[in-house]
């Protein structure tokens, strides 16, 4: 599949819903691509999901750049990469420098950073810098506890009108694209019918311009904690655990490997190693 451009994802506004779906490693990259998903985000949500941490609040820029150059050699498609937790708050400079290490060591296409009307001065600075910033509002999970936890957003008057405010605020400083996480859908079907570049959902309802899950989730291999607007998919993890099980048995019996999964030999072996031998 041709890769998309910033211009093909704004001109999709309206239009054919733009997928979009988390990858962390060369493998499921080229599986996504295969199946013609349009934007491989290389989330933070690597901590929870492959790293084993308790949030996102401690991936650093190493584990990023990391994941971000695996599914970079896994895939041709849109790649964007999420900036981690402090990479882009401590100063404009610092956000540039960040961003432009996904570009320059990891290939990626577009970085993404969570956050409103705080953030749109390093949203500037890196699209000036001649980057392409995807924002993400809403329930922000580097700032989960601020919000008092993974909790719904924009539920009342003032943060729905604050959330509106955040999304053009990201569109008048040069994003491209906004995700928005876990807000009601009349909410955000107004976001996106104010703003002139593409909404994608994330338990947001149906009126976003795309949606984006993690994929381990909509393959049912992470079942730690598994939001409710989650659809799954396939349930491999069950499969997973069978298949390991099946392997551990058949190794303890002595059935595998069979000679089916073996490599034979003509030579006599065992007469190689006579004496003379
Ligand atoms: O880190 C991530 O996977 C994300 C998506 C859930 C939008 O930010």
């Amino acid at each position: 599949m041709k890769k998309l451009t910033i211009p093909d994802i704004i001109k999709r506004k309206g239009g054919e819903k733009l997928t979009v779906l988390t990858a962390y490693d060369a493998s499921f990259a080229r599986l996504l691509d295969a199946a013609g998903i349009d934007m491989l985000l290389v989330g933070d949500s690597l901590g929870n999901v492959l790293l084993g941490y308790e949030s996102t609040v401690p991936v650093t820029m190493e584990e990023m750049l990391h994941h971000a150059r695996a599914v970079r050699r896994g895939s041709s498609a849109f790649v964007v990469a999420d900036m981690p937790f402090l990479s882009y708050q401590i100063s404009v400079e610092d956000a540039v420098r960040n961003a432009g290490r996904f570009y320059k060591e990891a290939g990626s296409d577009a970085v993404k950073l969570e956050g409103g009307k705080e953030v749109c001065g390093a949203v500037q600075a890196i699209v000036a810098a001649g980057m392409a910033v995807m924002g993400h509002i809403g329930l922000t999970p580097q700032t989960a506890a601020n919000l008092g936890g993974y909790k719904v957003q924009g539920k009342d008057a003032d943060s729905a009108r604050r959330l509106l405010a955040e999304a053009r605020a990201l569109e008048e400083a040069g994003a491209f694209a906004i995700v928005m996480e876990c807000i009601p859908d009349r909410l955000a079907k107004v976001i996106t019918e104010s703003v002139s570049i593409p909404t994608i959902g994330i338990g947001a309802g149906a009126g976003c311009d795309g949606q984006v899950l993690v994929t381990h989730d909509l393959l049912g291999m992470f079942d730690k904690f598994v939001p409710s607007f989650v659809k799954g998919y396939a349930n491999l993890a069950p499969q997973i655990k069978d298949a390991v099980s099946a392997f551990r048995d058949e190794v303890r019996a002595g059935s595998y490997p069979d000679a089916k999964h073996s490599f034979t030999m003509q030579l006599e072996v065992d007469k190689l190693f006579t004496e003379e031998g």
